[in-house]
């Protein structure tokens, strides 16, 4: 909290002094070490509980408009919407850029049908569904766009007789192909970019696409499989859901809830590792039955070759994918690469799960520009996150020393080698997000319901302390850390919470959020980030969009851009109904941002048949830069 002179206090708050609520100093002692004037931000970002918190809520709505143009951002920040539209900031324009089924090829256009979907025979020449992490690429004079197709919806994708599950190999094909990743040019018309449909550059990448494997992982008998022996050879990706871009040029995709592919037609081992990655009975798309890719009793070790990050050059549309092991296997969210100061290679991942860990990758070698690249995602060092209650924090190395496994074990098992270390179980780490003026990044915490409540599946305690410090925490956070040294290659760190969401208009204790959360702004669930190359961060929400309880006055999913200096937070874009926004990347000239738009309800975008996941272009009317 502010330090206040006496005098200052609101009544409310001088009887809170005189006789505090029972456990609030506790509670608050607890939030007040994650949030302290110690903070990056000091006083600005104080944590506001209690009846003060409610004053200045409404003090800094009042002001949010006024406050944002003071406060650098070019647009006025817009309300909530509880409606099926997409909503920008006046003087913006946007436009669905890709849908669900829009054809990459001649041969693919027209064959969507609001009734049925995409065919099976046309369902890898067409744009996937529920998009998610993209990142833009230049080759000359062309833009490629590379985005990921994070799940299926069932449901939307097969005929309504087969209730959501697949009935046939065909049925089966149809789900794995509308997953992946899209690779495909775009040109600027003018009008927020079109596709260029026959690009040579458009491929798409799927769960039956050839890959190779490196890293300590690579040939070990764990990733071994009766089509695989040498486990050199995975086929597919699967969950693609955040993403990064290397230093050199290439996509990095991240598998994140494999687990849910894998079922049993026969018995199977049920190890304590299937239990910590949630991989066994029955399937969620009975892939299972109609592959035995996918049954754990055929092939118990085919789940081991998934939850990697996997590197795609999408300037060669006949290069083969690389599952880097080196890198870990979990539930990855994206893969943010920066350089230490002596020029190694540092990728920062978070495992998205209740109480699981944030990691990050140091290399052996030194990138240098023009330079080999040769070893710099297979050789090198994985670390995990310890947040401490002082607010420091330090990167643990999982090797056979530290964790008494072997080194394969620890790539393919990382939460396992992470847990004996002790390190942080956290509240669901979504994307990180380096800043890149600055040596910071961020890593959005999205949620955890569990937290205090019970543990994670390896039997890690999960109080609340530190960077997760609300108990049942319905709103999530988003952590930032200050390497030693402002160097992304060092040990030790220090951490402060940029933000944590909450609703002040129904709690006046930590769930009503720290103090740059107010009526104007708030939000819940912050998932996807990425900064603009002016220094801004633009988060994206994926929570609960009921408008209703705890929830109310938050209205639908959104993007808002936070000002990583003053902790302002303005909200820039709000999604139709039941859907997530996710997935951020700009044109080459910053002028356009492209944004995805996962799980919509209703109809949109058509507005009749069934609702299509896209990729919509957001731009300025007057032509001024946005990213
Ligand atoms: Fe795919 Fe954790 O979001
Ligand atoms: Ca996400
Ligand atoms: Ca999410």
């Amino acid at each position: 909290m502010k330090d206040q002179d006496i005098t200052d206090l609101s009544w409310d708050d001088f009887d809170e002094m005189r006789d505090p609520r029972p456990n609030t100093n506790e509670f608050d002692a607890v939030v007040e070490r994650a949030i302290s004037r110690r903070g990056f931000l000091g006083g600005a970002l104080a944590f506001g509980s209690g009846a003060l918190a409610m004053g200045t809520a409404g003090l800094m709505s009042s002001t949010t408009a006024a406050r944002a143009e003071g406060m650098g951002f070019n647009f006025k920040p817009i309300g909530i919407s509880t409606d099926h539209e997409i909503h920008v900031p006046e003087g913006y324009q946007w436009k669905v850029l890709v849908r669900w089924g829009d054809a990459l090829f001649s041969e693919a256009e027209g064959t969507y049908s609001a009734e049925t979907g995409v065919p099976v025979a046309m369902s890898d020449k067409v744009f996937g569904e529920n998009t998610d992490g993209m990142e833009t690429f230049v080759d000359g004079d062309k833009t490629i766009l590379t985005i990921n197709s994070e799940y299926v919806n069932p449901k939307i994708n097969l005929p309504a007789a087969s209730e959501g599950t697949p009935q046939t190999a065909d049925e089966v094909m149809l789900l794995k192909n509308m997953q992946g990743v899209t690779v495909m040019e775009v040109a600027d018309n003018g009008n927020g970019f079109e596709v260029v449909v026959d690009s040579p550059y458009n491929r798409r990448i799927t769960h039956e696409t050839q890959m190779t494997m490196d890293g300590p992982a690579a040939g070990s008998d764990l990733v071994k499989t009766n089509a695989d022996p040498e486990g050199m050879s995975p086929k597919g990706t699967m969950n693609n859901c955040g993403s990064g871009k290397t230093l050199w040029g290439t996509y990095l995709t991240c598998e994140e809830n494999f687990n849910g592919y894998f079922g049993a037609t026969g018995d199977y081992a049920e190890t304590d590792e299937f239990k910590r990655y949630g991989i066994g009975g029955e399937g969620r798309y009975a892939y299972e039955k109609f592959d035995e890719r996918y049954d754990l009793s055929k092939e118990p070790n085919e789940p081991h070759r998934h939850g990697w990050v996997t590197e795609i050059n999408p300037l060669d549309p006949t290069s083969t994918p690389v599952k880097h092991t080196a890198l870990g296997r979990f539930k990855h969210e994206n893969a943010e690469m920066v350089q230490a100061a002596d020029g190694r290679v540092v990728v920062y991942m978070g495992d998205d799960e209740r109480g699981e860990f944030m990691y990050k990758f140091v290399s052996n070698g030194v990138y240098t520009e023009g330079g080999s690249t040769e070893g710099l995602l297979s050789d090198g060092t994985l670390y995990v996150a310890k947040f401490n209650d002082d607010m420091t924090g330090e990167w643990l190395p999982l090797t056979p020393e530290t964790t008494g496994m072997s080194m394969d074990e620890i790539l393919v098992f990382s939460r396992m080698a992470g847990s004996k270390v002790g390190a942080t179980t956290m509240d669901r780490p979504e994307w990180i997000a380096a800043n890149p003026l600055k040596a910071e990044a961020y890593c959005a915490l999205t949620n955890n319901k569990n937290r205090g409540v019970k543990p994670n599946a390896g039997g890690d305690a999960t109080p609340a302390s530190g960077p997760n410090p609300r108990e049942t925490n319905n709103f999530g956070q988003i952590v930032r850390w200050r390497p030693e040294g402002e160097d992304h290659g060092a040990d030790s760190f220090a951490w402060d919470l940029y933000v944590m969401a909450g609703n002040p208009t129904v709690y006046d204790n930590a769930y009503g959020g720290s103090e740059n959360v107010n009526e104007g702004n708030m939000f819940n669930s912050p998932d996807g980030m990425a900064f603009s190359s002016d220094g801004y961060l633009w988060i994206q929400t994926d929570g609960d969009d009921s408008n209703e309880g705890e929830f109310e006055g938050q209205g639908n999913n959104q993007m808002l851009i936070g000002n990583t200096d003053t902790g302002e937070i303005a909200r820039f874009l709000t999604a139709p109904n039941g859907a997530e926004v996710t997935g951020l990347t700009w044109s080459p000239d910053k002028k356009v941002a492209f944004v995805g738009i996962q799980h919509p309800g209703g109809s949109w975008p058509d507005g009749a048949g069934k609702p299509r996941s896209s990729v919509i272009a957001v731009w300025r009317e007057d032509g001024a830069l946005i990213g």
